[in-house]
């Protein structure tokens, strides 16, 4: 949601941001732009709608250089996507980019235009432009007139901000969106993400809610919030990014999505590694509270948005079943607003795979004013370690899948499920429940990353069939139990990135109002393992086959479904009906991949979307 990167170094510092402009392109990509302190007193600035590719197009023969800059990748908030709203913002000698919301800044740009200012953009952020640039004028250093500017901002943000008189620094602000500072051999850098900066630094200081940064090319100084909310300079841990740079790239693959459903079976066993005993999982290796979090745990409100919502889904029909502890599952934008009934020894358990979902993150901070003894406390299953849910969780299970770049979530979906498939049976075991089943369990999950690299063997198989889904304007996904989650983010994928209207039931809901839907221009996608609802389902598919549809069933070898007129069947590989919501999520990836891809879309950079939604 919006990519900020900024630099300050012994040496042009435009290479240094294109590239991490380019590597934050699945935050926002509706337009792009960079500004450069070109010499003292020289602000020099491109800006283009479109993506990174487009700016980089309009640099092409601009000479345009420096050693502190800016730049700014875009997903539209206030003003459709344009030139004239492309950040950076300028005003006199200060430049800004921003990400997040300004949310009183109808009234600033009132006072602001009392005051003299004239606005070129419908942009929130050009008021902090123009506030920093009135507050340096009164006090002539930068800091202080990030700080007082700061102090004048309702709402998310975070800031980079630099000025033409000063080519040796560069400041940052950060405020309910992500910020990093990467430390260099030659100089400083700003990011929303360590990914943008990984080529020029592993070393990173994950910023703080209030904090501001002096980044130099000597270093850089943090000036946090005390208690009392006095300003103080504050020591932060420096971290070192642990994954290959590597995994950054695409390698040989066309897209990004492409690579991340491949490195499924990879990113499983990371997630497993070092959490599984012989016969259990080792609660142990979740940190040391882990124990007694889940021990104290009698009942659990599963938070999340998006792709993360439908893992959550699938964890209700495990934890429930598994541990018998009661599951409620809700969207974040939802449970923020409203007064959940909380009875004493709720765990709030909130999945995001970047940790910096706006609506997670106030889930999880509105549980926390709600506090008390209601609840446990708040468990997280995140990708992005250091991320603001990760700091101000009380226990986090890392999914270890590695950079996600696809905006359309893939392998941190899995990894998710995974990790909380480790987090239902760590209850179950803790709860008392029956050993045999446990340990069966692990030894399957053992064998997860096998039966995921089996299942990735259908893409031949499901590309052919893709091609048959080209031309319909509407799917219906089919699903019962476990799999209804599935099915939903089976509809969700579709959607996402071949623009296909795609919609998802609980197959027994069918006749209570899709049927009517059902023709020869509406294929239907079920999804059958060996489970307890089989038979079920295959009732549920009759009623489509006695209406014309047309349907694709991702089914177990033994289910009995065969291919027949209007029914085509793709056999899964078998596995056992915990993990089968795992496995079946790999074909339903894969069609909406090859749908896309035949149908010539935007499979990494679907339109209107973006990866990492850090505002409301
Ligand atoms: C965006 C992404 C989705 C993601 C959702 C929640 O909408 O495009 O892929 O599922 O945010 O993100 P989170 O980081 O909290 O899992």
């Amino acid at each position: 949601m919006c990519g900020i990167v900024a630099a300050v170094s012994t040496a042009n510092v435009l290479p240094i941001l294109m590239e991490g402009l380019k590597r934050l392109e699945y935050r926002g990509y509706d337009s792009a732009g960079v500004a450069l302190v070109q010499a003292p007193g020289r602000l020099g600035r491109a800006r283009e709608v479109g993506k990174v590719a487009a700016l980089e197009r309009q640099l092409s023969g601009a000479a345009l250089s420096g050693m502190a800059g800016v730049a700014h990748t875009r997903w539209a908030t206030h003003g459709e996507p344009s030139q004239d709203n492309a950040h950076p913002h300028v005003s006199g000698r200060i430049a800004v980019v921003h990400n997040g919301i300004i949310e009183n800044h109808q009234a600033l740009r009132a006072e602001l235009i009392a005051d003299g200012y004239g606005f070129t953009s419908q942009t929130d952020t050009e008021v902090v432009a123009h506030l920093v640039e009135r507050e340096l004028r009164r006090c002539g250093d930068l800091l202080a007139a990030v700080e007082a500017t700061v102090a004048r901002l309702d709402g998310a943000y975070a800031l980079g901000v630099i000025d033409a008189d000063r080519p040796d620094r560069v400041i940052g602000a950060r405020h309910g969106s992500p910020l990093v500072v990467g430390i260099g051999e030659q100089g400083s850098y700003l990011g929303s993400d360590p990914l943008a900066l990984l080529p020029v630094t592993d070393r990173f200081v994950y910023l703080e809610d209030g904090d501001l940064v002096e980044a130099t090319r000597e270093g850089c100084v943090v000036h946090g919030l005390d208690a009392s909310g006095q300003r103080i300079t504050v020591v932060r841990e420096v971290f070192r990014y642990e994954h290959d740079d590597q995994a950054v790239g695409k390698g040989e693959f066309e897209h990004y999505m492409l690579k991340e459903i491949q490195e499924q079976p990879v990113a499983v066993a990371n997630a497993l590694e070092g959490r599984l005993g012989s016969d259990r999982v080792l609660v142990e290796a979740f940190g040391p509270q882990a124990r007694q979090l889940l021990g104290a745990t009698r009942q659990i409100h599963l938070v999340a948005c998006g792709t993360s919502y439908h893992a959550a889904l699938v964890a209700r029909y495990w934890i429930e079943e598994l541990a018998g502890i009661a599951c409620q599952v809700e969207i974040a934008s939802e449970y923020r607003y409203r007064e959940v009934a909380t009875p004493p020894g709720t765990l709030l358990l909130t999945l995001s795979q970047s940790g910096e979902t706006a609506d997670t993150l106030a889930a999880l901070r509105h549980a926390r004013k709600r506090g008390g003894d209601r609840y446990v406390g708040v468990l997280s299953i995140c990708n992005v370690p250091g991320s603001s849910l990760v700091r101000e969780s009380d226990l986090s299970l890392m999914t270890h899948a590695g950079p996600e770049i696809g905006v359309a979530s893939t392998k941190a979906f899995t990894t998710q499920l995974t990790a909380l498939m480790l987090v239902t049976l760590a209850l179950r075991q803790l709860h008392g429940g029956e050993e045999e089943l446990t340990a069966k369990l692990v030894h399957r999950l053992r064998y997860l990353p096998t039966l995921l690299g089996d299942t990735l063997q259908l893409e031949p198989d499901v590309a052919a069939l893709a091609k048959g889904f080209v031309n319909y304007r509407h799917t219906l996904f089919l699903g019962r139990g476990a799999q209804m989650p599935i099915a939903l983010e089976g509809a969700l994928k579709l959607k996402e990135i071949s623009y296909i209207h795609a919609e998802a039931y609980a197959a027994g809901e069918l006749k209570h109002g899709p049927l009517a839907l059902i023709d020869g221009n509406m294929p239907v996608v079920a999804l059958a393992p060996m489970d307890g609802v089989l038979e079920k389902l295959k009732s549920n598919l009759q009623e489509v086959r006695a209406r014309g549809g047309r349907l694709l069933a991702f089914a177990d070898p033994e289910s009995g479904l065969e291919a027949e007129e209007g029914l085509t069947v793709v056999k899964v590989p078998g596995c056992c009906r915990f993990l089968a919501p795992i496995v079946y999520t790999v074909p339903l990836q894969l069609l909406a991949y090859h749908v896309a891809v035949a149908r010539e879309t935007d499979v990494d950079q679907p339109r209107n979307l973006a990866k990492s939604v850090t505002v409301e």
